[in-house]
């Protein structure tokens, strides 16, 4: 995820509109950012590691007088932060922008490099670049977009501009977001509405499969096949703050619902279906080590832990490799058993936590290989691990992790199908995991449709103090992470725990005013589910149950509220019994008025011990 602009008109200079948007969008992204601004044809591009206030130190008085101008704000998906990896890229004559993945880059740029192309990046960005300029030694700016366009596969926002062409903008859409701000003698393009809304409240969503032509005057919009569209122009009342929210009251609850675009991120590219196996690029160089491990170890903490209990069920059962999951800080000072047949597995959306470094050190230190799932690119813990996987998922905002947790379980199933396929698992048993997985993205949009219900039942437990969250198997971690969500956002003490070990202990705590959420979907222990809800209800425990869609008059007279996932395969319902919890516990912690995204004592890194 990062922040594009583009401005041309008459009535601004472009690079203050520019620099001003890019502030803006920073949420989206902010490990180096660039701008390029055209006079007459004459360009003048600049680049900065870092935040928007270095790039504007670097700019410094060199801003001209000039009426159209890209700029970008990154977040590194492919190639490290760095100025050569920084957008603005160009080809010959031609800048431009991009936000989003390429999925063939690597194969586009072979090709390209056969017929004389330079590179100077290590990105995906630069290929469209040179393939727009390669097809404009034929074809006009226009016809050159949409012939490059037809060439490249995966998700893209691009602005473009051509050094021959000073009064032409050309931005196209598939898969990431653009708007057009339409005012007077002026348009600004941009990921959202953020980087607008100052200048105008007129706006044009642009959607997938479009391409919009501006000038100074006037803008049109086609499809990618040249049929002309006609836009609906929105007028925004939204504040600054609200725009970058995209409306929604908090960053949490925006994560929350960005996750299928999450998901789907972290799958770009990576599922071969003709081969029932996935493609991760960051392992290749440790591919054959991997053959040779014969167990895993993850580290991580919070959030990220879960999905690492996740994962062991998963690797366990489909990879058939002996999983321990630890918590980094407790790994690291006890005597881990590890040696070089031992894969260690840091887990980390920052990449920079502390404890889970410690134990990647001390892991590399005893001869294990170790490995990430970090979805910051070059953090330190993706450069002090040997390979890894990144999440792609964007920057997260939100102290309590959301859209960063399903990208990992998408990672976790990804690497469970690489390494069961390099063991015992079946092409069919991948392809099987792998077609399922794909339609996870929709089937959180279903869960999404329930948002009433679950509003409605988060704001009827909030008043409680204490809560179990409930869950076995799979589901046993989400219930973890389920308490940990509660407690993080809306202060309500909650235990996760085994349904099946209730029994030994915690379930004298059960009484009227100690509810629990139980994890109860058609899986192979539904039935033993049941008999936990039967064993809470006899002792007056109020009962909130995350079922598969059918269940609900089966359950009515078992549960007090109820809410339904999609069916999906058992290994996969982690991806889709999480997200009413997350909501959950928004809800609740927004109803009590909480600052949801900041709670309290709470750090979104730990860069401490
Ligand atoms: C902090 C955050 C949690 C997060 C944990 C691990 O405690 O508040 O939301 O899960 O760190 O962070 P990491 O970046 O390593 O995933």
């Amino acid at each position: 995820m990062c922040g594009i602009v583009g401005y041309i008109g008459k009535k601004h200079r472009a690079g203050e509109v520019l620099l001003d948007g890019l502030k803006r969008l920073e949420y989206r992204g902010y490990d180096s950012a660039g701008m390029c601004v055209m006079d007459e044809g004459r360009e003048q591009t600049f680049k900065a590691i870092g935040k928007v206030n270095i790039l504007e130190k670097k700019i410094g008085k060199c801003r001209t007088k000039t009426n159209i101008g890209i700029a970008h704000t990154r977040w590194a998906t492919h190639g490290k932060p760095s100025i050569k990896n920084a957008h603005p890229h160009k080809s010959g004559k031609i800048h431009l922008v991009h936000n989003g993945i390429i999925e063939n880059y690597q194969e586009l740029k072979d090709e390209l490099i056969k017929k004389r192309h330079e590179f100077y990046s290590e990105t995906d960005s630069e290929v469209v670049a040179h393939l727009i300029d390669e097809e404009n030694k034929k074809y006009d700016f226009e016809t050159a977009v949409i012939r490059a366009l037809t060439q490249i596969c995966g998700a893209y926002a691009l602005v473009i501009i051509h050094e021959d062409e000073p009064k032409k903008m050309i931005a196209v859409r598939n898969s990431s977001p653009l708007v057009i701000g339409v005012a007077d003698g002026e348009f600004i393009l941009a990921s959202d509405a953020s980087a607008i809304i100052q200048h105008t409240n007129r706006v044009v969503y642009i959607d997938d499969g479009e391409m919009v032509v501006l000038t100074p005057d006037t803008y049109r919009v086609k499809t990618f096949s040249g049929k002309n569209k006609r836009k609906k122009e929105q007028l925004l009342d939204w504040t600054d703050d609200e725009a970058q929210k995209e409306g929604y009251s908090h960053f949490m609850l925006k994560e929350i619902f960005e996750q299928p675009n999450a998901v789907s991120d972290a799958l770009r590219g990576r599922i071969i279906l003709k081969n029932g196996n996935a493609k991760l690029g960051g392992l290749i160089e440790v591919t054959e080590q991997l053959r040779d491990i014969e167990r895993i170890v993850i580290v991580s903490c919070g959030t990220s832990y879960c999905a690492g209990l996740v994962g062991e069920y998963m690797l366990e059962e489909y990879a058939g490799l002996p999983t321990e999951v630890e918590y980094a800080s407790e790994f690291r000072y006890r005597k881990p058993l590890v040696n070089k047949k031992t894969a260690v597995i840091a887990i980390s959306q920052s990449g920079e936590t502390a404890d889970t470094l410690a134990a990647i050190r001390e892991a590399k230190n005893k001869g294990a290989l170790t490995l990430g799932i970090v979805n910051t690119v070059s953090s330190t813990i993706a450069r002090e691990t040997h390979a890894g996987v990144y999440n792609h998922a964007g920057p997260e905002v939100g102290v309590a992790s959301t859209k960063a947790f399903t990208s990992q379980l998408s990672i976790l199933v990804l690497l469970t199908v690489f390494l069961g396929r390099q063991r015992q698992m079946s092409f069919t048993m991948g392809k099987k995991i792998l077609s399922e997985l794909k339609h996870i993205p929709k089937k959180i949009d279903k869960v999404f449709e329930d948002e009433k219900n679950i509003k409605r039942i988060a704001r009827k437990y909030a008043k409680y103090e204490s809560m179990f969250y409930l869950g076995r198997k799979y589901n046993f971690p989400i219930a973890m992470e389920g308490a940990l969500k509660i407690k993080e956002i809306s202060y309500i003490h909650a235990e996760g725990y085994p349904s099946g070990e209730m029994k030994h202990g915690p379930i004298a705590l059960i009484d009227k005013n100690f509810p629990s959420v139980i994890l109860a979907p058609n899986d192979s222990v539904y039935d033993k589910t049941l008999s936990a809800i039967e064993e809470i209800k006899a002792r007056g425990g109020k009962v909130v149950a995350i079922t598969t869609e059918g269940n609900r008059e089966k359950l009515k007279k078992h549960a007090n509220d109820i809410i339904e996932i999609p069916k999906t395969l058992e290994m996969l319902t982690p991806l889709l019994s999480v997200v009413p919890l997350q909501l959950l516990a928004y809800y609740a912690g927004a109803k009590k008025g909480f600052d949801v995204d900041k709670p309290r004592n709470l750090a979104k890194s730990v860069t401490v011990e």
